[in-house]
């Protein structure tokens, strides 16, 4: 099956980012929100996203024309009955994730595929709360989604062979190289990312060294483009304690296990980006 119309489910920071990717690539894409407002926002970082880039003449004004054309925003998921493949993108809580897959089961298609963005949580839970478990996977862009070439396919164990091939030749087909991995919590990218990034947490915690200090050792000492409490505060806060909590609810391994800094900065309500406070202040 070709994936022609695609259904998206949240409007955080990944939602947005997978509409632009996938209606670049032709694909007719429907944004679910549960609130208008949100879904209206979203349409309109959409289009300024896409003015950023005519005005840097990677894109032509038709071209932007075409693109936000083949996005549609509402909040009614029965809206996504007709859709080849709906992607969540919910927030990072298996108990939220697993209700919306049984709601997308009752609402969709018998032929629809559903798949998850999720960074950590075990696919084959949200496969078993729908009546197609085998038409179930993991569809996991990196954040952005329109700058990252990544995407991780998840097979579940239910998950079916023709599944991972529709899910693989969409990433594809959006422009991205796709690896393929077992549904195993954080699967390639976060399980060795999350434990450099929570160590970086406790390094700061424990006063080891600044928060500029220790950005800008992984930046000049490894020559990576961001620092970890800068990459952290991209991700958002809330969203890196849930993948640590659910790596270490897997592994019971203490690298995992997060900061207690980083469980502190979420109840303060300090999500990084997101929030416009982090380790960093992005109010002024
Ligand atoms: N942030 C990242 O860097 C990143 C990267 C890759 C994958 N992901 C994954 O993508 C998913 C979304 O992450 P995000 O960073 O966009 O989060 P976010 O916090 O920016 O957005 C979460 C969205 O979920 C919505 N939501 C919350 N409860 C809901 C409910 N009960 N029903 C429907 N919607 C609900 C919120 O309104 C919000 O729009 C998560 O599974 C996360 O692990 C995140």
């Amino acid at each position: 099956m070709t994936i022609k119309r695609l259904g998206i489910v949240g409007s955080g920071i990944m939602g947005s980012g997978i509409a632009e990717v996938a209606a670049k690539a032709g694909v007719e894409v429907t944004l679910r929100s549960r609130a208008q407002d949100s879904a209206d926002r979203m349409v309109a970082a959409l289009e300024k996203s896409l003015a950023k880039q005519v005005d840097k003449r990677k894109l032509d004004a038709t071209e932007r024309d075409q693109v936000l054309g083949r996005v549609r925003a509402v909040t009614d998921l029965g809206e996504l009955a007709e859709s080849d493949l709906v992607l969540e993108s919910i927030v990072e809580d298996l108990a939220t994730k697993k209700h919306l897959f049984n709601e997308l089961d009752r609402v969709c298609g018998d032929s629809t595929i559903l798949a998850t963005n999720t960074s950590t949580l075990p696919v084959v839970e949200m496969a078993m709360a729908t009546g197609r478990p085998e038409q179930v996977c993991g569809v996991h862009f990196f954040n952005p989604a329109p700058a990252m070439p990544l995407v991780e396919v998840v097979r579940a164990v239910t998950t079916a062979e023709t599944t991972v091939i529709t899910a693989r030749a969409f990433a594809e087909g959006c422009g991205k190289t796709v690896v393929e991995v077992r549904d195993q919590a954080g699967f390639i990218v976060n399980a060795l990312l999350f434990p450099y990034l929570n160590n970086a947490v406790k390094l700061l915690d424990a006063g080891v060294a600044t928060r500029d200090d220790i950005d800008a050792a992984m930046k000049g000492g490894c020559n990576f483009p961001m620092g970890p409490l800068e990459l952290l505060d991209l991700v958002g806060l809330d969203t890196s304690l849930a993948i640590l909590d659910a790596l270490y609810e897997e592994f019971r391994d203490p690298n995992y296990a997060p900061a207690p800094l980083l469980r502190r900065l979420v109840s303060a309500e300090r999500l990084g980006r997101k929030s416009r406070h982090g380790f960093y202040d992005y109010s002024k």
